[in-house]
């Protein structure tokens, strides 16, 4: 497997694909990627003029160097295969990924791949070019994870259902993305991100952080943002303007860490390459190619937001 997907995808913005207003606004926004919902924002009276709206959406362009995709409804609804087949034969050219929902083993993401395939060659569209982000959001697929991140070429990003996964394993609360009441012993979701975040990467997939839903508090966006940011993950879903730039930012090192990697990184390439040694010290810290390595995560993830 290659390298972890490079796409920028630190703010993800979710567009119900059956409002208008909503489609309009997004243009506008500094979100690194969309994707336009046919699942859960939208209702099932909406869901097939929600197709078409998506297709027009995506045909209209002005979307800049966004990352444009579609969320198709999960496997176990109707609707999943006219979703694929109408968007992407309407719109496949301006389309660079479909979100799956609540994939629950790799027999989810093959069937989504075998499907983009036969259009792509019923279509004349360029074989392979439309990405699939996998998510994971429910017990089944967090025990299959590792399957489904390894399930297919066309898998860009892993993107935890923090909502979907809560009622899943029943967790008491109703604040997605904080702690539940009576857990005072740790983070309730260590397991679950840990496990998407090691099979993303395992298998050189992005691993994407879900939904915030109390719009209102940024501050509490920024926190819980933080803590995936921490871990390793390389965004997060926004739903609204207000959680855009914070998602950028957190997503982004700060600078006084972007300096240092770099510093790291040429320490480092100094010490190899002109003094032929595999351990250097920078001030006070040692550094080798374990530290090369960590440097590299955090310059590379600067450098695509232009550090
Ligand atoms: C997103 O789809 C979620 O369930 O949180
Ligand atoms: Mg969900």
């Amino acid at each position: 497997m290659g390298a972890v997907a490079s796409r920028s995808r630190r703010s993800v913005l979710a567009v119900p694909a059956s409002n208008a207003r909503f489609i309009e606004k997004a243009r506008g926004l500094e979100a690194d990627a969309f994707f336009l919902d046919l699942e859960d924002a939208v209702a099932p009276s909406e869901k097939e003029a929600a197709r078409a709206n998506a297709a027009a959406a995506l045909n209209a362009g002005g979307w800049g160097a966004k990352v444009r995709t579609v969320r198709v409804n999960d496997l176990e609804t109707p609707w999943t295969y006219r979703d694929v087949i109408e968007v992407v034969e309407a719109a496949g050219a301006e389309l660079d990924c479909l979100v799956l929902p609540k994939v629950t083993g790799p027999d989810h993401v093959r069937w989504l791949d075998t499907l983009l395939t036969q259009i792509e060659a019923a279509t004349g569209l360029e074989p392979g070019r439309i990405g699939i982000e996998a998510q994971i959001e429910d017990a089944r697929g967090a025990s299959r994870a590792d399957d489904i991140a390894a399930a297919s070429p066309r898998l860009e990003s892993l993107v935890y259902g923090p909502a979907d996964f809560m009622a899943s394993v029943n967790m008491r609360t109703l604040v997605v993305g904080e702690q539940p009441p009576g857990y005072d012993v740790g983070d309730a979701y260590h397991y679950v991100l840990m496990r998407i975040l090691l099979a993303a990467r395992a298998n050189g997939l992005q691993a994407i952080d879900g939904p915030y839903l109390q719009i209102r508090d940024v501050d509490a966006f920024r926190r819980s943002a933080g803590r995936t940011a921490a871990l390793g993950f390389d965004g997060k879903w926004v739903l609204h303007p207000s959680q855009v730039a914070a998602a950028n930012e957190v997503y982004t090192p700060g600078q006084d860490d972007y300096d240092h990697a770099e510093r790291i990184l040429e320490a480092y390439e100094h010490a190899t390459s002109v003094e032929r040694r595999g351990a250097v010290m920078l001030g006070g810290e040692m550094l080798d190619e374990a530290s090369r390595k960590m440097a590299l995560a955090v310059a590379g993830k600067g450098r695509a937001a232009g550090m």
